[in-house]
């Protein structure tokens, strides 16, 4: 790759090798030899199969809570991806919710239990969370103390990246803020969307049931990726998402036990159990079942395939870069306790996403991993919550593989990070510089 000197690279999708992009202006930004899409984790590319599916299911006319022959054609449909899906989850099809995706399984799940839970004993009013949700969480739990009286204990994260049983059980039981019976609902995602690391879910679980309280898992970036058995779990709900595993965008799936204590959070025509009001969208449902029947068949192969490409990343990054620290805990050869698709790191004295932009000039499409406010980059409360300072968190780059990932796509990467993180930290030293000057 080539950034023409004082240009600034472009985000413009990245091209094919030799592609030349211009801007407006036509000013030549970049010249990518390189095409990576190492962002997995964001969306993953749809799987053909499920491509051609979703497309002939679409020619299809007939709203699946129609009582003529095409409107039971439709739910017909519906229903068998409905028990595919269930079976492939280990799931009943009744648990089987759908929704438009990964966020509106969560908002529904987190609302809907503190709700329910609320209305029933105005003393049940505090989340126990652990500390490294995705946002969907998060703000729906922010939303819940802001606007109707919740309180939450964020529940502590080890270095390791992982959030301990014991403080689960401590936030819980905790006395200054009512124990056990003040809980609405427990909240541990499975895999964390940042770093890979796998939570303790089934082990939350039983400690929230042994103190007869409902538990939520967030398993978007699970499903595929490492085993899960809903019923084997015993989680009350666990939200999914078609698109990172293959499927098409704006489908999800909640899974809720046929007696989870959850409020509907929208209403209409009734569908899906009361709980999700909406017309359900039978040809994206059919293209997730699919999706997620090839992901649970193939993940124990794909789990060795990708699990040792990010390992050879992982290991090129420390060779390369002198001070990158992989996030959390790695061990090569272990796709159970980090999931195989996830390699995160900190580069030391540079920002990621300056970082980000440049690989994106040199053909590497990744992430950082944390949200942007607003256009603003703060470092991530993942990172943060796993101990790291403010200043490791800054430079962190997550770097996610998946079913189009190959070795040519990590040779690819490890050749243009080196120089990518020399700009990045030329451009973070004069930063630095200017703010000390300022400051004089
Ligand atoms: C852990 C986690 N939860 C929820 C979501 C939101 O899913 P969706 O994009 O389907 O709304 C994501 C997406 O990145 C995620 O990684």
């Amino acid at each position: 790759m080539q950034v023409a000197p004082g240009e600034a690279a472009s985000w413009a999708p990245l091209r094919a090798s030799g592609d030349l992009h211009h801007t407006p202006d036509d000013r030549p930004t970049y010249h990518a030899s390189v095409s990576v899409y190492l962002d997995h984790a964001a969306t993953t590319p749809v799987l053909p199969e499920v491509a051609d599916m979703v497309a002939e299911a679409m020619r299809e006319v007939g709203n699946p809570s129609s009582v003529h022959a095409r409107g039971r054609a439709a739910r017909r449909r519906v229903e068998e991806a409905r028990e595919d899906l269930a079976d492939a989850l280990g799931a009943r099809p009744a648990e089987v919710l759908f929704t438009s995706g990964g966020t509106e399984s969560d908002n529904l799940a987190v609302k809907g239990l503190f709700r329910h839970a609320r209305d029933l004993d105005r003393a049940r009013r505090r989340l126990v969370v652990s500390s490294v949700e995705h946002s969907a969480v998060n703000d729906s739990v922010e939303h819940l103390v802001h606007r109707e009286g919740a309180a939450v204990t964020w529940v502590p994260c080890g270095r390791d990246g992982v959030v301990r049983v014991a403080d689960f059980a401590a936030a819980i039981d905790d006395p200054d803020s009512g124990g056990a019976a003040s809980v609405a609902a427990v909240i541990d995602m499975w895999v964390n969307n940042e770093t890979g690391i796998v939570q303790p879910v089934a082990a939350v679980a039983a400690l929230a049931r042994e103190r007869g309280l409902p538990l939520h898992t967030d398993a978007v970036q699970a499903v595929g990726k490492v085993p899960l058995d809903f019923a084997a779990s015993g989680a009350d709900a666990l939200a999914a998402s078609a698109h990172k595993i293959g499927g098409p965008i704006g489908v999800g799936v909640l899974l809720a036990r046929r007696d989870a204590p959850i409020q509907p959070i929208s209403h209409g025509g009734g569908q899906e159990r009361q709980l999700r009001s909406g017309t359900v969208a039978m040809p994206l449902i059919v293209g997730m079942s699919l999706a997620v029947r090839r992901a649970v068949d193939s993940r124990a192969d794909e789990a060795q395939r990708v699990g040792s490409l990010r390992d050879h990343l992982l290991a090129g990054v420390l060779e390369r870069i002198p001070g990158a620290q992989v996030t959390g805990l790695w061990e090569p050869g272990d796709v159970l306790r980090r999931s195989p698709v996830h390699a995160h790191v900190l580069l030391p004295d540079c920002q990621g996403d300056s970082l980000l932009f440049l690989l994106d000039a040199a053909g590497v499409a990744c992430s950082t991993g944390s949200a942007c406010h607003a256009g603003i980059p703060h470092p991530s409360h993942v990172v943060l919550a796993m101990g790291y300072s403010e200043q490791e968190a800054r430079g962190a780059l997550r770097l996610t593989l998946g079913w189009t990932s190959t070795e040519a796509d990590v040779l690819d990467c490890l050749a243009a990070l080196p120089e990518a993180v020399a700009r990045a930290q030329r451009a973070y030293a004069a930063t630095q510089l200017r703010a000390a000057a300022r400051g004089a």
